[in-house]
C-alpha cells in the first residue's frame, strides 16, 4: 500500500514562490472549501497527478502549469512511505527536475533508472496515471464515470484495475512470436528445398561421375582383356615360327646348298674339261683328215694310222660327248637339288622375318598392355572432381540436418507460442479472472447503491455490458435515470472498484479526492449518504471533499480553506472539527 505523507507546491499553477504544503495523511474526511478559482483543485488534483506522473489533472499542457506571475521555478514534492520505505519524488519546470529518493538516498542516478517515469509507475507506485485517477480521483472536471466509457475504455480499465494488462502484452509479444516463427518457418521450410534440391543434384553428378570412372575402368579392363589374347596369340604364333624354324635346320641347309654348289663347280669343271678335250680331239681328227704326217713331230704317217687317229680321236669325242650328257643330266639333278635347298632356305629366312614381325608385336603389345595398366593406376580426374562433390554433398547433408533441426525447433516453438497467445487473448486466462471479479465488482456496487439509499440493482456481464432493474422496470439503460440516481450509481461504481483495486493490490492508496462529485446532481438525502458511506469506507483512507455545498462541516473531520491572496493560493484556515 502507498501511504502518501504530504504534498508540496512551488509556483505550480496558481501557488506562488511561498511553497504550500499540503498534509495527505491526515484525517479520514477532509472538507476543501473556497471560492471559485481559489486553487483547491490546484492543491489536489492538479499537483498529485503532476508530480505522480507528469501530468495534468485538468488536462492542459505541462508549460501552462508554470505559474504565471513568477513563471520559474514550478516544483511540486510528494512525500509517501511503501512498505519500509520513504520515497520523495520532486519534479518541477523551468529547470526541469525528476528527482527520486528512497529513504533520503536519489535513485534516478543509478544506471539502472533509466526510463524513470516507467520506475515510478511499475516498480514503485505499481498503477499509472488513469487507474489512480479512475480509484482515487473523482472530479467533475475531467472525470469520465464508468458507465459512460466506451466497451474499449472499459475493458481497458478492467484490465487495468485486474491488472491485466501485462496479459495483453504478453499476448501481443506471443503474437508478434507467433507472426516471427511463422516467417522463420516459411523460411527455413525454403532454405531446407533449396538443399534438398542441391543435395540431389549434387548426388546426380556424383552418381554421373562415379559412372564414368567405371565405364573408363571397364574400357581399359576389356582393352587389357583384348591384349592379352592379342599377345597370347602373337605368342602362340612366335612358338610356332621358332618350332618351324628350328625344325628346318638352315645351318644343314646352308652346308647342304654349299656341298650342291662345289658339286656343281666339279661338274661343271669336268664338264669343261671334257669340252676341251674333245675339242682337242675335233682338231686331230680335223688334222689327220688333211695331214699324212704326225701332228707333234710331222714324221709321215700312214693314211691307216691317220685313220687309225682320226677313228681314235673321234672315239674320244664321242665318249666324251656322252660323258658330257651324263655330266650334264648329273648337273640338272644337283642343281634341282641345289634349287630345292635353296628354297627352303628362303622359305626359312621368310619365317624368320615373321618370327621377328611377331615378337616386335608381342614387344608393342606388351608395352600397350604395360600403358593400360599405368591408367588403371593412374589417379582419374574424375574421380578427383568425385571426391570434391562428396564432400559438399557430405557439408550440404549436414546443413539440411541442421536447418531440419531448426525447423522443429521453430515449429515447437510457434505450437507453445500458438497456445500462449490462445490463453492469453481476451477469451482466455483474462475472461477467467474477470469471470472472478465481476461478481464481487458487482456484488459491491450493489452493496454501496444500498447504503446510498437508491433501490436500483445492478450487473454486469463479462464484456461490461451493464443491466440496471428498478422497482419499476426490469431493463434499464443508464440513460433512463435521473441525474442524482446516475451520480449514486457513479459513486458506487467508484467505491466499488476502489475495494477491488484494494483486494487486487492494483492501485492501494490512501487518499480519496471527490472534487465537487458531492455537489452536482445529489439532493441532501443522496449527500448525506455519501458521506455516511465515505465515513464508513474510509478506515485506511484520507478522503479530500471538494465542495462548495453549505452544512457539510458537521459531516467531516476536518476542513481547509483556501483563498487566493495576492494572485496565489493560501491556505487561510484549518480546523479539525471532531
Ligand atoms: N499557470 C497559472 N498560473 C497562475 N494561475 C493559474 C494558472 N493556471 C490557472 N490558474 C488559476 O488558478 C486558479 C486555480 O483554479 P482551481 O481550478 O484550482 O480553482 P478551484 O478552487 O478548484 O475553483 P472551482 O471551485 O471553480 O473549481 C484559477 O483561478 C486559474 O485561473
Ligand atoms: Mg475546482
Amino acid at each position: 500500500m502507498i501511504n502518501f505523507r504530504y504534498v508540496e507546491l512551488k509556483n505550480f499553477l496558481s501557488v506562488g514562490d511561498n511553497p504550500l504544503r499540503l498534509d495527505l495523511n491526515r484525517h479520514p474526511t477532509t472538507l476543501v472549501t473556497g471560492r471559485n478559482g481559489s486553487g483547491k483543485s490546484v492543491l489536489v488534483s492538479d499537483s498529485l497527478t503532476f508530480v505522480l506522473f507528469g501530468k495534468s489533472y485538468r488536462g492542459i499542457n505541462k508549460p501552462a502549469l508554470i505559474n504565471t506571475i513568477n513563471q520559474r521555478d514550478s516544483v511540486v514534492e510528494i512525500e509517501f512511505s511503501k512498505g519500509n520505505d520513504v520515497y520523495k519524488i520532486v519534479r518541477g519546470q523551468k529547470p526541469a527536475r525528476l528527482e527520486i529518493y528512497k529513504n533520503n538516498a536519489a535513485l534516478n542516478e543509478e544506471a539502472a533508472v533509466r526510463d524513470t517515469q516507467a520506475y515510478i509507475e511499475n516498480d514503485i507506485l505499481g498503477f499509472d496515471c488513469n487507474s489512480f485517477i479512475r480509484v482515487c480521483v473523482m472530479s467533475t472536471m475531467n472525470y469520465t464515470p464508468f458507465m459512460q466509457l466506451s466497451a474499449f475504455e472499459r475493458r481497458n480499465l478492467v484490465e487495468n484495475m485486474l491488472t491485466l494488462k501485462s496479459f495483453s502484452e504478453m499476448s501481443k509479444i506471443h503474437k508478434a512470436n507467433v507472426s516471427n516463427l511463422k516467417e522463420r518457418i516459411t523460411s527455413l521450410q525454403n532454405d531446407l528445398s533449396v538443399r534438398k534440391a542441391t543435395y540431389d543434384e549434387k548426388n546426380r553428378t556424383y552418381n554421373l561421375l562415379q559412372q564414368i570412372d567405371s565405364d573408363r575402368t571397364d574400357s581399359i579392363k576389356s582393352n587389357l582383356k583384348g591384349l592379352g589374347e592379342k599377345l597370347e596369340f602373337n605368342e602362340e604364333v612366335v612358338r610356332k615360327l621358332e618350332i618351324q624354324i628350328e625344325e628346318a635346320n638352315l645351318q644343314l641347309l646352308n652346308d647342304s646348298a654349299l656341298e650342291y654348289k662345289g658339286k656343281i663347280q666339279q661338274i661343271q669343271r669336268e664338264i669343261r674339261e671334257y669340252e676341251v678335250e674333245i675339242s682337242q680331239a675335233e682338231k686331230k681328227v680335223v688334222y689327220f683328215k688333211d695331214h699324212q704326217d704326225c701332228d707333234q713331230c710331222h714324221q709321215s704317217i700312214s693314211k691307216e694310222s691317220a685313220i687309225e687317229s682320226i677313228s681314235r680321236y673321234s672315239a674320244i669325242m664321242s665318249d666324251h660327248t656322252s660323258a658330257i650328257e651324263n655330266l650334264k643330266t648329273r648337273l640338272k639333278v644337283v642343281g634341282d637339288k641345289l634349287d630345292e635347298v635353296n628354297a627352303k632356305i628362303a622359305e626359312v629366312k621368310e619365317l624368320d622375318q615373321d618370327l621377328s614381325f611377331a615378337k616386335k608385336s608381342s614387344n608393342v603389345i606388351a608395352t600397350d598392355i604395360r600403358k593400360k595398366l599405368q591408367e588403371l593406376e593412374k589417379p582419374q580426374a574424375s574421380s578427383d572432381e568425385a571426391v570434391r562433390i562428396k564432400n559438399e554433398i557430405d557439408e550440404v547433408r549436414g546443413q539440411i540436418k541442421y536447418i531440419a533441426s531448426k525447423y522443429e525447433e521453430a515449429c515447437a516453438q510457434k505450437d507453445v507460442a500458438t497456445i500462449a497467445s490462445e490463453l492469453l487473448k481476451d477469451t482466455g486466462i483474462k475472461a477467467g479472472i474477470i469471470k472472478q471479479y465481476i461478481p464481487l465488482l458487482v456484488g459491491y456496487v450493489n452493496h454501496y447503491l444500498e447504503q446510498l439509499n437508491i433501490s436500483i440493482k445492478f450487473s454486469m456481464d463479462e464484456n461490461f455490458n451493464e443491466s440496471i432493474t428498478t422497482r419499476y422496470a426490469n431493463e434499464y439503460q443508464y440513460q433512463n435515470l435521473s441525474m442524482g440516481e446516475r451520480s449514486r450509481l457513479d459513486l458506487a461504481l467508484a467505491f466499488a472498484w476502489r475495494q477491488v483495486a484494494k483486494l487486487k493490490g492494483s492501485v492501494y492508496c490512501n487518499i480519496l479526492i471527490l472534487d465537487e462529485i458531492l455537489d452536482h446532481a445529489l439532493d441532501i438525502d443522496g449527500t448525506t449518504a455519501a458521506l455516511s458511506l465515505l465515513d464508513s469506507i474510509c478506515e485506511d483512507s484520507n478522503i479530500f471533499i471538494i465542495s462548495h455545498k453549505a452544512n457539510l462541516d458537521e459531516s467531516v473531520r476536518s476542513i481547509i480553506a483556501l483563498e487566493k491572496v495576492n494572485g496565489f493560493t493560501k491556505i487561510v484556515h484549518q480546523k479539525q472539527t471532531i
